[in-house]
């Protein structure tokens, strides 16, 4: 769908424009420092002798301790000053309880300061964080500490998003109750504490993301290599989590503003009325939400003053070109650059995004490579790299070529793994798991997810650990998770569900006959494995479809076929006649394809 809304746009082009004279002015200035982050690396990025928190808070304290930090709502401006006496306190108490260089800290905290103090409190004792998203379950907390052996947690009594109370406490405590590894809560103390010397390559932080067989990978991100990267990429502008809220924006000395409620609490003029309390600069954010703040019309929008915004980012999906445009004149007013950037938690900071100000951008295109990074496209058949013939645009699967300062070095305790996910497909390329389109500018057109992976409104979930956690239930048997395409959340998660025959539920007998009198089960049915995925994932990974299906299409060999399941979920097969049948294409290798026409009319209740 989006490619083709793409296709329809690919001739438009924006000019650069920004109100501040940028960093590199022009397209040649661009090729040519891009070209020698390619040929000469080693002198492109140096290497050293560091300490992340001295980095990020020190250098600022000493040079500017009174310069802000903010927190909206309640208002905390938090100087470099504070936030190094802070920090400091925060790792002696770190050390009271034994942690020491090289050891794994969870933090599971909700976006509040001390979040950030204790990513940099680590960061200053030379000890790894591994910060779990607070709308993490208590299964999933448990998970993440258990695989990288933390013996100690930092959380908050109750996280506080758009009015709804989350006892993260509680959870922390029913997680930690299954992790014999984990000693300590935290107490906070006063005095200074002196920065760990840290090698450039010492490990910074693990991030926990869904891996496809289930288990969760440790991404882990080494000490100047993620600095750097964050800090190259800050300056001109962009903030989100690890990279853009902490450690790009602080690296470089600059103020950052961390958000601790939802973007429609209590209204959907939040943001905007954020950035004009704060007069923000940079805004930045996901294709997700700027559909769902596009929604409510723009009267949320006119009331606000906006004039302090210089750029716009989005992350996490493919923008849509009504989003761009929207985002452009409504929220930009025609005068702050688009930056679309491509990256991922393993890249550690951006991969694709256009330099505002020197390359010109195309609404739903990341447009080129950012400095360090060679995109290649190779064809998933034939596994050779393509080359385009001039004027012709090519389109495959995106492989990076040269080796990038922030690029995550292992996953946690799983070496082999990650050689293997991310090195072993095409050997000398590392392999995004994305598809690409590279037009004849050259400018990189992302297509989605190659892998079995779901991206929900920019969150990453990986198709098998909704799998494993629907079949926890104990009257699932099997199941499969696709996406299909959702208007806000780009896409949404579909799950069709096998139940157990067991005689002891002979209502599914029923389910299966689709016989009415019986909806309130298939209800509270679909209810219950919702719960289910809630529980043991979190709110965000929530099915929005259950369908109870007999069996799942097979081959002859036994593999779930999920071109189909996912063709029809998304409606591109609307009936079970034979020529809309036939849009499947061949279904040879099909063990039973009498399965197909029953798929299709429990999809779409006919
Ligand atoms: O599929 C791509 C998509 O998000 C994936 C990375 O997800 P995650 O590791 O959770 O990181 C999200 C924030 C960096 C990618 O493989 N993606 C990310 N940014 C874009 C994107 N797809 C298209 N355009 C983007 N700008």
């Amino acid at each position: 769908m989006l490619s083709a809304e793409i296709t329809k746009v690919v001739s438009e082009t924006i000019t650069a424009k920004t109100a501040h004279s940028p960093h590199v002015a022009t397209l040649e200035e661009y090729k040519k420092l891009h070209a020698s982050s390619i040929d000469d690396p080693e002198s492109f990025f140096r290497r050293g002798y560091l300490n992340a928190s001295v980095n990020c808070v020190d250098r600022w304290a000493l040079k500017h301790p009174e310069q802000e930090s903010d927190e909206p709502g309640q208002h905390v401006h938090i100087s470099y000053g504070d936030m190094l006496k802070q920090v400091c306190m925060l790792a002696n108490v770190l050390k009271s309880f034994g942690v020491k260089k090289g050891d794994i800290v969870a933090i599971y905290l909700p976006m509040v300061p001390e979040a950030v103090y204790a990513m940099l409190a680590c960061a200053r004792i030379g000890a790894i964080h591994s910060f779990v998203f607070a709308g993490f379950s208590a299964e999933a907390l448990r998970d993440r500490i258990s695989d990288a052996n933390c013996a100690l947690v930092i959380t908050a009594d109750q996280g506080c998003r758009g009015g709804k109370r989350t006892p993260l406490k509680k959870i922390t405590d029913k997680a930690v109750a299954e992790c014999p590894s984990v000693k300590n809560v935290l107490v906070l103390h006063r005095p200074y504490c002196p920065p760990e010397i840290m090698y450039a390559e010492d490990p910074l932080f693990i991030l926990y993301m869904s891996g496809s067989t289930g288990k969760p990978k440790g991404v882990l991100h080494t000490t100047a290599g993620h600095l750097l990267g964050a800090a190259l990429t800050a300056d001109v502008g962009w903030i989100t989590g690890h990279s853009y809220t902490v450690w790009g924006p602080l690296v470089i000395g600059s103020t950052t503003l961390v958000f601790e409620s939802i973007l429609t609490y209590p209204n959907p003029g939040r943001y905007w009325q954020m950035v004009e309390t704060h007069k923000l600069t940079q805004f930045y954010t996901a294709p997700t939400a700027i559909r769902a703040l596009r929604r409510p019309g723009d009267k949320h929008i006119t009331s606000h003053d906006l004039n302090s915004l210089r750029v716009l980012g989005s992350v996490g999906e493919p923008i849509n070109p009504e989003a761009w445009h929207w985002y452009n004149d409504v929220i930009g007013n025609g005068k702050c650059p688009i930056v679309d950037t491509y990256w991922q938690t393993e890249a550690g900071s951006i991969m694709i995004s256009p330099l505002p100000g020197a390359v010109l951008t195309k609404p739903g295109s990341a447009t080129v490579p950012f400095f360090g990074f060679e995109p290649k496209l190779l064809d998933p058949t034939t596994d050779k790299e393509l080359e385009a013939k001039k004027g012709e645009s090519i389109e495959g699967v995106l492989y990076m070529k040269t080796p990038w300062p922030s690029m995550a070095r292992t996953i946690y305790g799983d070496h082999k793994r990650y050689l293997e996910t991310y090195m072993a497909l095409y050997p000398g390329y590392y392999i995004t798991g994305d598809g690409a389109e590279k037009d004849s500018d050259d400018y990189i057109w992302i297509k989605g997810r190659v892998d079995d992976v779901i991206n929900v409104s920019g969150h990453r979930l990986s198709t098998a650990e909704i799998e494993s956690a629907l079949i926890a239930h104990p009257r699932v048997a099997e199941s499969t998770v696709i996406g299909m395409s959702d208007d806000v959340t780009g896409q949404a998660i579909f799950a069709y569900v096998v139940l157990k025959d067991d005689s002891a539920h002979a209502p599914v007998a029923y389910i299966h006959q689709d016989d009415a009198s019986h909806a309130d089960l298939v209800k509270k049915l679909s209810h219950d494995l919702v719960i289910q995925v809630r529980s043991h994932i979190g709110p965000f990974a929530s099915p929005k479809r259950v369908v109870f299906v007999p069996y799942l299409p097979k081959t002859r060999s036994g593999k779930i076929m999920r071109r189909i399941l996912r063709k029809i979920a998304n409606g591109e097969v609307g009936a079970s006649s034979d020529e809309e049948i036939g849009k499947l294409g061949d279904l040879s290798t099909l063990a039973d394809p009498s399965i197909v026409a029953t798929l299709i009319r429990k999809v779409h209740n006919l």
